[in-house]
């Protein structure tokens, strides 16, 4: 059965993302993505990155089964995993042994707006415990900077999620990179992306 998902978005950032991605990526091992939607993005990345293995996850059935789908449908079923179960707040993460000896990074792409802070922390607290020094962890989306919209579109983006639900929001980079300083990592890179959007990468480092 078909049971892909079309995500408008992963049309138009796919691009842009993967510019970043082929500046970061090392060429082999495992990439865990967090809250991967319709799978969009991991079939484009694993088609475009052969060297790794990208490892989708998310929570909801929906999106696992169109996740599944779509890599029926790219025919990689053979190179990519079927996407994990992972709730970024039931910790610890089931993730299997082999993905945890040669994970290079965690990537997380339109999460943290769209879920409560508590996942936020729960992402850096998780990310730290997998990831050893040298690791990164990549974040995409919309940010406050120094608790301030970057554009008025933003503005009324967060305004419209929290009338979606009071818990989610556009998040300032400042409380975002507390988090991570907490759980061992460094703000690497800060990346202005297409459509007042941002990359952020996070580096695992023990002082
Ligand atoms: C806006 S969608 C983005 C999906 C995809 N990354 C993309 O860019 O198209 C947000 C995703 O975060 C997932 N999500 C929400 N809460 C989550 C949580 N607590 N843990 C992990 N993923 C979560 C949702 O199921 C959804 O797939």
């Amino acid at each position: 059965m078909d049971n892909r998902l079309f995500f408008p978005a992963t049309e138009r950032n796919r691009k842009s993302i993967g510019e970043v991605l082929s500046r970061i990526l090392v060429k082999k091992g495992f990439i865990l993505e967090i809250g991967s939607g319709s799978g969009e993005h991991g079939v484009a990345f694993q088609k475009s990155f052969p060297e790794i293995i990208w490892q989708s996850s998310d929570p909801e059935l929906i999106h696992r089964k169109s996740i599944s789908s779509w890599i029926n449908h790219e025919e990689l079923s053979l190179k990519m995993p079927q996407p994990l179960d992972i709730d970024v707040e039931k910790t610890p993460w089931n993730v299997p042994s082999d993905i945890l000896l040669s994970i290079q990074g965690i990537i997380s792409i339109n999460m943290i707006h769209i879920a409560s802070w508590d996942c936020t922390k729960s992402l850096f607290i998780e990310a730290g415990k997998l990831l050893n020094d040298g690791k990164f962890l990549m974040l995409y989306g919309p940010f406050k900077i120094n608790n301030k919209h970057i554009s008025q579109s933003n503005k009324l983006f967060d305004s419209s999620l929290k009338m979606q639900n009071k818990f989610w929001g556009v998040r300032d980079l400042i409380e975002v990179s507390e988090e991570a300083t907490k759980n061992g990592f460094i703000k690497d890179e800060v990346i202005r992306m297409p459509a007042n959007n941002f990359t952020i990468i996070y580096r695992k480092f023990s002082s």
